[in-house]
C-alpha cells in the first residue's frame, strides 16, 4: 500500500510541475521525464516487478489510472500553449502592406436590367411614367375588365397559374396595370409598367414560365392611332438606330380595337438575305402588341368612351434583349453564369 501513496505523490508532483510550465520547450522535457524511456512511470514499472501478486495488481491498476491522467493532462496544456504561441505570433506580425491584394469583382447589370432601363428612359423622354402593379392579379383586372370574359377563347392564349380557392392568379401579362391605373386616375394619362409574368408555359428557348413585359397607356383626348404609330417609330428608332423601319399588322388582342401587331425591319441582315435565322428571310422582326383602347375597357373603369380614346401597348423585355445581344436562348437569362452574365 505504501507503492500508492507514493505515486499519489508522484501525480501531484507531476501536476505542480505542470502548472508552472508555460512554454512548450520546457512541456517537452517534463514529458520526457515523465513517460521516456528512463522516465519516472517506466522506472515505477520496474519496481512492480518485485512486488507480491496481490500487492502488483493493486498497484499495477493504480500506475495506469495516473498514467492515463497525466498523459491527458500533458496533452491537454500542450494545446493551451500551442494556441497562445499562434496568437502572439498573430498579433505581433505586423502586416505587410505592400503585398497585392486579392481580386475584386465588381458586379454588373443584368442584360435584362439593362435593357428594362433603356426602354424606361426612352419612354421617359417623350413623358411617359414609370408604375409598377402586383404579381398576384385578380381575375377581374387580369382578364374581365380587359374584355376577356369567361369562356373567352383569348383566354386559353393565356396558360394562367391560378390561386386555389381565391379569385386570384399570376398575371399573365402587365395589362392589367392599365386597369388598376385608369381606376385611379383620370386622363390625361401617360404611363409604362414594367414587371414580371407568368405563364404556365414548357420552358424552351424561346419560352419561360416567367418572363417580363413593359405595358404602355396613353389616354386624353383626340389621341389617335397616328399617335401609337409615331410614339412606337420613335421607341424603335431609339433602341435600334436611325435606319430601323417599323410595320404594322392587323392583329387581335380583346381590350384594343382595332390592334396591331409591330415588326421592325431585320437589325441582323438588314433584310438583305434569304437565310438569314432571326427573320427567317422575310426581312422583319415580330416585335410588340399594341392598339387602341376598346370602349368595353374604358366602361370596365368608369372612363367615358366618347370623350376620351387612347392606346395601349405591350413590349418582351426578354424578345428585345434577345434581339440586341444576339442571344439565341432565352435560358441563359435565369441561370446565372457570371461568365454569360459579365459580357453586357
Ligand atoms: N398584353 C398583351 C400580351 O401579353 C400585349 C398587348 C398589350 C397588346 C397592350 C395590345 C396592347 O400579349
Amino acid at each position: 500500500m505504501e507503492k500508492i501513496y507514493r505515486l499519489n505523490d508522484l501525480e501531484k508532483k507531476i501536476i505542480e510541475t505542470l502548472e508552472k510550465t508555460n512554454d512548450l520547450t520546457a512541456l517537452e522535457e517534463l514529458r520526457k521525464e515523465t513517460f521516456g524511456k528512463k522516465g519516472i512511470f517506466n522506472q515505477a514499472l520496474e519496481d512492480l516487478k518485485n512486488l507480491a501478486p496481490l500487492e502488483k495488481q493493486q498497484f499495477g491498476k493504480a500506475l495506469n489510472l495516473t498514467k492515463e491522467k497525466i498523459d491527458l493532462l500533458i496533452k491537454e496544456k500542450t494545446l493551451k500553449l500551442e494556441e497562445t504561441k499562434l496568437e502572439q505570433t498573430l498579433t505581433q506580425k505586423k502586416p505587410d502592406w505592400t503585398l497585392p491584394s486579392l481580386p475584386f469583382y465588381l458586379g454588373k447589370t443584368h442584360p435584362l436590367t439593362l435593357v428594362l432601363d433603356e426602354v424606361l428612359k426612352i419612354f421617359s423622354e417623350i413623358g411617359f411614367s414609370s408604375v409598377h402593379g402586383p404579381e398576384i392579379e385578380t381575375d377581374e383586372n387580369n382578364f374581365g375588365a380587359l374584355n376577356i370574359p369567361e369562356e373567352h377563347p383569348a383566354r386559353d392564349m393565356h396558360d394562367t397559374f391560378y390561386i386555389a380557392g381565391e379569385n386570384l392568379l399570376l398575371r399573365t401579362h402587365t395589362s392589367p396595370v392599365q386597369i388598376r391605373v385608369m381606376k385611379k386616375q383620370s386622363p390625361p394619362i401617360r404611363i409604362v409598367a414594367p414587371g414580371r409574368v407568368f405563364r404556365h408555359e414548357a420552358i424552351d428557348a424561346t419560352h419561360s414560365a416567367v418572363f417580363h413585359q413593359v405595358e404602355g397607356l396613353a389616354v386624353d383626348e383626340n389621341i389617335s392611332f397616328a399617335d401609337l404609330k409615331g410614339t412606337l417609330e420613335f421607341f424603335n428608332k431609339k433602341l435600334f438606330g436611325k435606319e430601323i423601319k417599323s410595320r404594322f399588322r392587323p392583329s387581335y388582342f380583346p381590350f384594343v380595337e382595332p390592334g396591331a401587331e409591330i415588326d421592325i425591319s431585320c437589325t441582323i441582315c438588314k433584310s438583305q438575305k434569304s437565310n438569314c435565322p432571326v427573320c427567317k428571310g422575310t426581312g422583319w422582326i415580330e416585335m410588340l402588341g399594341a392598339g387602341m383602347v376598346h370602349p368595353n375597357v374604358f366602361k370596365a373603369v368608369n372612363i367615358d368612351p366618347n370623350q376620351y380614346t387612347g392606346f395601349a401597348f405591350g413590349i418582351g423585355i426578354e424578345r428585345i434583349a434577345m434581339l440586341k445581344y444576339g442571344i439565341s436562348d432565352m435560358r441563359l437569362f435565369y441561370e446565372n453564369h457570371i461568365a454569360f452574365l459579365s459580357q453586357f
